[in-house]
């Protein structure tokens, strides 16, 4: 890539105003947004200004353009510096833009390149004809064509040493040149037989519809196979549920009071006598989880973190370290008050210790 910077003064233009077309063009392209927002333009406009002065952009251009658009002129600056499709400085009256991206060196741009380098030397310079100048950008969408160049607004594809000296002989000799794929194919087609996409049903017209067929097929009620097995599986009738699924039941606790005096024992204490008549003691039990031959689904994971205790899986010493709750220091059999472990000091009488 090339430094993005304004050609010399030396070419400068002295002056630059479009011309009443161009104008124009401007001032249609400023009117598709609102007033006030006629920076908008600035892509239309700067490539208008570009073709009028001849294939580059001259500061006295850009500033032309940021007057026409109210803009401060570093903001266009900006932008003709940024796009690439924007030549700061001037090129030939055939500027071509060589594709140096990967699937273009593949198909052998290498080569294309070799081609302008002994024609016109290095990029960014106008041959001494003033016909000619290159430039290597990167990739320009037609990989599928590969390798190919960009002259002005064309594309040429399919590029081989051979028929790339010969198109440019032609450009030379101001012979007309036919744009696109140089190999003889219209688009981007497989160069030899069509191998793919060749069943006539995708042409004929006879798949029409077919997504109907298919969902009215799977529609169709299935008679045999194991759609039809898995059907008849299917009961016929539906089972009520038990009238107390899901319910509380409310039934007399085992015995109670309430209870007994039902199966017409006579409650011998008062109390529970009084309870007995009371039947609101009647106790009310959540119905059981039914028994299922299937036990509970257990997983080996646990996902709740239990710390270990220090001394698991350790033996339990038989005789005990500490005193037993009670025992007073003297009797116990190891001191644990800390004594124990200091040594025993004898002060001299020049109370020295020892
Ligand atoms: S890589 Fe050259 S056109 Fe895409």
């Amino acid at each position: 890539m090339a430094v993005r910077k304004l050609a010399p003064k030396e070419i400068q233009p002295k002056s630059f105003a479009f011309t009443p077309e161009n104008e124009a063009f401007a001032d249609q392209q400023i009117a598709k947004y609102p007033p006030g927002r006629e920076a908008s333009a600035i892509i239309a406009v700067l490539g208008k200004a570009q073709d009028q002065a001849g294939g580059w952009l001259p500061r006295k251009a850009i500033e032309t353009v940021a007057a026409k658009l109210n803009m401060a002129p570093i903001r266009v600056m900006e932008v003709a510096t940024f796009y690439t499709m924007f030549n700061l400085e001037p090129v030939g009256k055939y500027f071509i833009q060589f594709c140096g991206t990967t699937p273009c060196m593949l198909r052998g741009a290498g080569d294309i390149k070799k081609v302008l380098e002994s024609r016109f030397g290095e990029q960014n310079h106008v041959s001494a004809d003033g016909l000619f100048s290159w430039l290597e950008v990167e990739c320009l969408g037609a990989c599928c064509n590969a390798p190919m160049v960009q002259i002005n607004d064309d594309y040429y594809e399919d590029l081989t040493t051979e028929n790339f000296e010969k198109l440019l002989d032609d450009l030379a000799a101001d012979r007309p040149v036919k744009p696109g794929p140089q190999s003889g194919r219209r688009s981007s087609e497989p160069f030899e037989a069509v191998s793919t996409l060749q069943d006539p049903s995708l042409f004929d017209g006879s798949m029409i519809g077919a997504w109907r067929k298919r969902f009215e097929e799977q529609a169709k009620p299935a008679e045999t196979g194991e759609v039809a097995a898995e059907m008849a599986s299917i009961p016929k009738e539906v089972k009520a549920s038990k009238p107390t699924a899901g319910r509380a039941i409310e039934s007399d606790a085992a015995d109670t009071p309430a209870k007994r005096a039902k199966e017409g024992e006579t409650p011998i204490n008062p109390v529970d006598r009084k309870e007995a008549s009371d039947p609101s003691t009647a106790t009310k039990i959540e119905p059981r989880q039914e028994a299922t031959d299937k036990p509970a689904p257990q997983s080996s994971k646990s996902y709740v973190a239990t710390p270990s205790k220090p001394g698991e899986g350790k033996p339990v010493p038989t005789s005990p370290t500490t005193p037993e709750a009670g025992t007073p220091p003297a009797q116990a059999e190891t001191r644990r008050d800390g004594s124990e472990s200091k040594p025993d000091v004898v002060i001299d009488k020049d109370n020295t210790p020892s």
